[in-house]
């Protein structure tokens, strides 16, 4: 017998935005009833060139044409073409890619690697983290019900210390880690910074007890800190990198990138995706990154945030601006989710953070001076 279908077959996952999307372009989103809104939250940091960027439609639909599909059971050059302009676009020695579908996806594969590589089960995870919905990722995020998921699943949680706290980050090593897991600038928590020190001292304290340090890069990578990976902008080398949401300028996509030492002894089976590296998503990726570097997004990151750091830290309401690039949080002396929801009747696209006083902002790279200053200008109507 066929189940009658209801109108909300769909389960609830995020708070919905209060318009129904039609399309979209550069930083704007186009509701069903021709309404443009200007989107800060980039598709949910996943449209890192801008809505619909007509050369990755091209290639998209370029790619396509020739061929949709094959796994990595069949060489193909986009792949490799990909690999290689990552490993181009990443500090030394990081020099090997894995493709996967999804952020979550290649943070489970990093961690994999490293408690191959370690023999060792035991993973620092920082406060305020957050890395995926897979039971190994869960397992590493902060917070409650993420940790009663990981736990009824039968997965051990990992160690957890304040960020920036290097006094706990020495005290929660020992032989047993692994690896050290952090986001550069931690995104869902409020694009909270990762201080000099505590990364070099990370990096130290992995070298001392043989451990692998793991970058999460999946917010704050592929150029929104205004250089391509964070590791760069930070000047610290991790063992590998996570790499997902801009990555392909929104078609589904993971990557880690390792340090040979890390992954020297992997053998044909050891990692595996049907669909990781797959042809159009390849094909996306490489125009995307075409895009960043032919139309200067980089810089243009690191000059508009600026401008944005500089205006917002004086607007009425705002205590203080976390971030880097085009990861910022504004902290707020109010509920950031009202001021959300204020700026969706300006038509402006904001998100939240697990601290109920900072307001994201995750434009795409290609935020221009004057959308910045739609943005700051809306910010000011609503603020005041
Ligand atoms: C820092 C970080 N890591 C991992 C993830 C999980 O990525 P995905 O949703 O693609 O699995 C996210 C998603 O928001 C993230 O922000």
């Amino acid at each position: 017998m066929l189940t009658e279908v209801a109108d909300d077959a769909l389960l609830p996952v995020y708070p919905p935005f209060p318009l129904r999307a039609a399309s979209g372009h550069g930083s704007w989103l186009v509701d069903e009833e021709g309404n443009e809104w200007l989107d800060a939250y980039g598709g949910h940091a996943v449209a890192s060139c801008g809505h619909s960027h007509p050369d990755v439609v091209a290639a998209i639909a370029d790619q396509a044409a020739k061929l949709i599909f094959y796994s990595v059971a069949v060489p193909h050059h986009g792949r490799e073409d990909l690999a290689r302009a990552l490993v181009r676009l990443s500090p030394a020695p990081l020099g090997k890619v894995f493709f996967c579908n999804s952020g979550a996806e290649a943070n489970e594969n990093q961690l994999n690697l490293a408690r191959r590589k370690t023999g060792r089960t035991q993973v620092v995870t920082m406060l305020g983290g957050w890395h995926g919905r897979t039971v190994g990722t869960l397992a590493c995020t902060d917070g409650a019900r993420y940790e009663a998921m990981a736990r009824r699943a039968g997965v051990p949680l990992s160690r957890k210390v304040p960020f920036n706290d290097l006094a706990a980050l020495e005290a929660a090593m020992d032989e047993t880690v692994a690896a050290i897991l952090l986001e550069p600038v931690q995104g869902f928590s409020g694009a909270r910074t990762v201080t000099d020190e505590f990364l070099g001292a990370a990096r130290s304290l992995c070298d001392k007890y043989g451990a692998k340090l793991l970058f999460d890069e999946v917010q704050c990578g592929v150029g929104r800190t205004g250089s391509y990976t964070a590791a760069e902008h930070f000047g610290v080398v991790p063992d590998a990198i996570a790499m997902a949401k801009g990555l392909a300028a929104g078609l589904p996509i993971g990557a880690v990138l390792a340090v040979p030492s890390l992954v020297d002894d992997i053998a044909i089976g050891d990692l595996g995706s049907t669909f990781g590296g797959g042809p159009v998503v390849c094909a996306a990726a490489l125009a995307n990154i075409d895009v960043i570097e032919r139309e200067g997004l980089l810089a243009n990151v690191r000059d508009v945030s600026a401008r944005i750091v500089a205006e917002a830290s004086k607007l009425p309401g705002v205590v203080q601006v976390h971030g880097r690039g085009f990861l910022l949080g504004l902290e707020l002396d109010r509920p950031a989710a009202e001021v959300q929801q204020a700026l969706f009747s300006h038509r402006v696209l904001t998100g939240t953070s697990t601290d109920p006083r900072t307001l994201r902002l995750l434009p795409p790279l290609s935020f221009a001076n004057d959308e910045a200053t739609l943005l700051l200008t809306a910010l000011r109507q609503v603020l005041s």
